[in-house]
């Protein structure tokens, strides 16, 4: 059945027949125009290379590059006419090419498929949003830092199970995301790393029989080297995969942070409030302020996990080289990365915008019997106890302290003379949550002077 009616049984929501189905399930120009700057620069690089091997001539180059940069100015100024028939970014700048400047717009594809070019173009785009994630990170990075450095001595509660641990410092604990999103940057630019070499000449997958110069191309774009395998270039998307596995992880972290937000800024916690700029009211409860900022980017981590699994799940058994398949893995990159960005952006404001409630914090802070660990270490230390032994010592401290319904600090030396004699007038001075803090000098640790030292190291490396 050829016709052009809409089939009877199933084509219902389609204007006419398998031809405009087909059209759509095929076009990939609503989406892969976003490519059109790449798709015009490589073609730029070839043409040029092109004509210096003498595999065209200087005049036919000189045609496809005026025409080349007039197309790029007219998709600039939204003057560009695209159409679903002609498929894809590829084709849509050939056939204006060809409009323009007339058979000279053939030789453009000497020597090159779309199957390298959209490897080229895509690569290109991905290079340059790792750039933006790499920038973007560098500045939550900094209000982190920023925030660290304003609180090195500010204590609150550290947690483990969410249950009051032992005291820590904000400073430490928005060290703590410097860390994870130093690492998130750091494979950004690993990936950058990888991702350095140029596909352009791959050609369909075997190559070509045309001298071309694949070193030339790769300079020019901006590639240390050209890729050393064609089958493997044209068939290879790990570039567009590692970027939203990093995605991921950063968005996963970006959702523990949101989180943390969430928890701290309701009225049972109360460590910080949000700014007005990132919250919302409620339409029905006058007195509520809702963390909205927060709470989507929490859940935009959904939508780039989402990603990840969908392109893992296309490139899952292709087999090589390329195959149409490939096409479905652009809209899941550009969505992942405009919701990257957006929510790297969203949570850079949050961090530089939080007011920090100081004594709610510290208050907290020596709630929960969470300087227990700092009475055993005294018990270890002073009087050389084991330290299972002065665990279990401590540990009926607390229980006398919850009996009497008072913290540590307030229980009178007799009461802890009576559970060991070792214990002098000293223990108090381990008992408050700033000493506590301010023993932890190890490397790494919460003291406020060792957070300092990493927020010099992080702040020299960036
Ligand atoms: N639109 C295609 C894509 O995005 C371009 C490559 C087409 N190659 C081909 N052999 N049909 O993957």
């Amino acid at each position: 059945m050829t016709g052009k009616t809409s089939n009877q049984m199933w084509g219902g929501r389609f204007a006419s027949g398998p031809d405009a189905i087909m059209e759509e399930i095929n076009a990939s120009i609503d989406f892969d125009r976003r490519l059109f700057a790449q798709d015009i620069e490589g073609s730029l690089a070839h043409a040029a290379m092109l004509a210096d091997t003498g595999i065209i001539s200087a005049e036919d180059r000189d045609k496809i590059t005026d025409g080349l940069n007039t197309i790029l100015s007219e998709i600039r100024s939204g003057g560009f006419d695209f159409s679903r028939r002609l498929e894809d970014i590829h084709m849509n700048i050939e056939a204006r090419l060809a409009d323009l400047i007339g058979p000279a717009a053939g030789r453009l594809h000497t020597a090159r498929s779309r199957n390298d070019q959209v490897a080229l173009d895509f690569r290109l785009w991905v290079k340059e949003q790792l750039q933006k994630t790499d920038a973007a990170l560098t500045a939550l990075i900094t209000a982190f830092l920023d925030r660290a450095e304003e609180h090195a001595d500010t204590v609150m509660p550290g947690f483990t199970h969410l249950q009051t641990a032992q005291p820590v410092t904000f400073g430490h604990h928005c060290m703590a995301y410097v860390e994870m999103f130093g690492r998130d940057r750091g494979r950004a630019r690993d990936a950058l790393a990888r991702l350095d070499e140029c596909p352009l000449g791959t050609a369909a997958l075997a190559g070509t029989g045309f001298p071309i110069d694949r070193q030339k191309t790769a300079e020019t774009l901006g590639f240390s080297a050209p890729t050393r395998n064609s089958i493997d270039t044209v068939s290879d998307r790990d570039f567009a995969l590692e970027f939203l596995a990093l995605a991921a992880i950063c968005g996963t972290h970006l959702s523990r942070l949101a989180e943390e937000i969430v928890i701290w800024s309701t009225p049972q916690f109360g460590f910080v409030r949000l700014s007005d700029a990132f919250s919302t009211g409620s339409s029905i409860m006058p007195q509520k302020k809702n963390p909205d900022a927060a709470e989507l980017v929490r859940a935009k981590t959904g939508r780039i996990n989402g990603a990840l699994i969908a392109l893992l799940t296309v490139m899952k058994g292709l087999p090589l080289a390329y195959s149409k398949d490939m096409q479905e893995d652009k809209e899941q990159v550009f969505d992942a990365a405009e919701t990257l960005e957006l929510a790297l952006a969203a949570m850079t404001g949050m961090i530089g915008d939080l007011t920090v409630s100081k004594e709610t914090m510290k208050a907290a802070a020596g709630a929960g019997y969470s300087t227990a660990t700092d009475l055993a270490d005294w018990l270890v230390r002073e009087a050389g106890l084991p330290f299972r032994e002065a665990h279990h010592v401590t540990g009926k401290a607390v229980a006398l302290a919850e009996q009497h319904g008072c913290a540590l600090a307030d229980l009178p030396l007799a009461d802890l003379q009576a559970i060991n004699s070792a214990i002098t007038q000293d223990i108090y001075s381990v008992l408050t949550v700033e000493a506590s803090v301010a023993s932890r000098t190890s490397f790494g640790g919460t003291a406020p002077v060792r957070v300092r030292e990493q927020i010099a190291w992080w702040r020299s490396r960036l």
